[in-house]
């Protein structure tokens, strides 16, 4: 079953309102927080992908645009990407949509290893650095990788209390990944983290 219904027109994907999971406790959610690398084939819901790119990053604050995640002086340089089955998309928070970059199937240029070309939902953490103002040219990758640590930790505990199974990467060839996404110069990809329903559930 395809989670994706793309809008042919306008090339973007609403979603739906996050189907959070039944309250949970955050002591809960961090033990059981683990990395897992083997998933169920089965694709997620809408409602599911929905929850999770908004515990990943989306907006928590509708008066000042606040995200689920900090981000170093808040330039909120990182985008989220969802590379699936049906194509790689950009995650628009502010519209709670996706946006396509890609009607191709590209889950195998997310990684290095080998279950990453199966995983149902690969995200992609990209770093735009023109907007990192007045950094260091030094401090960018640093402060953009504790920014996306931040997002992947939000994922990590979605996925916890979601009976979901997930890992963070970053055995990515970045050149590579960067050019089948069509990123541009100022872009750089940070991390990954592969997503599915735990075998287990
Ligand atoms: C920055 C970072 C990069 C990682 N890169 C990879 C990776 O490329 N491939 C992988 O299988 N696991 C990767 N991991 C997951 C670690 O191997 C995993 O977190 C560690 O073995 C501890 O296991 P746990 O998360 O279950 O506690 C990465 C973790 C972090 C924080």
């Amino acid at each position: 079953m395809s989670t994706v219904a793309l809008n042919l027109e306008t090339d973007t994907v609403v979603l739906p309102e996050p189907a959070m999971p039944a309250a949970a406790r955050l002591q809960q959610a961090l033990s059981k927080r683990s990395s897992a690398r083997t998933f169920r084939p089965d694709s997620l819901s809408m409602g599911t992908l929905s929850a999770l790119l908004w515990s990943a990053y989306g907006i928590n604050r509708a008066d000042t645009c606040g995200r689920t995640a900090p981000s170093a002086h808040n330039w909120q340089e990182i985008d989220v990407f969802a590379v699936l089955p049906e194509g790689a998309y950009r995650y628009d928070a502010r519209g709670n949509r996706l946006l396509l970059v890609k009607a191709e199937d590209l889950r195998a240029a997310t990684g290095t290893q080998d279950f990453v070309a199966s995983a149902p939902l690969n995200l992609v953490y990209v770093a735009d650095f023109a907007r990192m103002h007045d950094a260091k040219p030094d401090e960018r990758a640093f402060l953009a990788g504790a920014d996306a640590g931040c997002i992947a930790q939000n994922v990590y505990l979605y996925c916890a209390c979601a009976g979901l199974a997930t890992v963070v990467r970053g055995l990515i060839d970045r050149s590579h990944l960067a050019g089948v996404l069509g990123l541009s110069s100022t872009e750089r990809v940070i991390l990954a983290q592969s997503v599915g329903l735990a075998i287990s559930t």
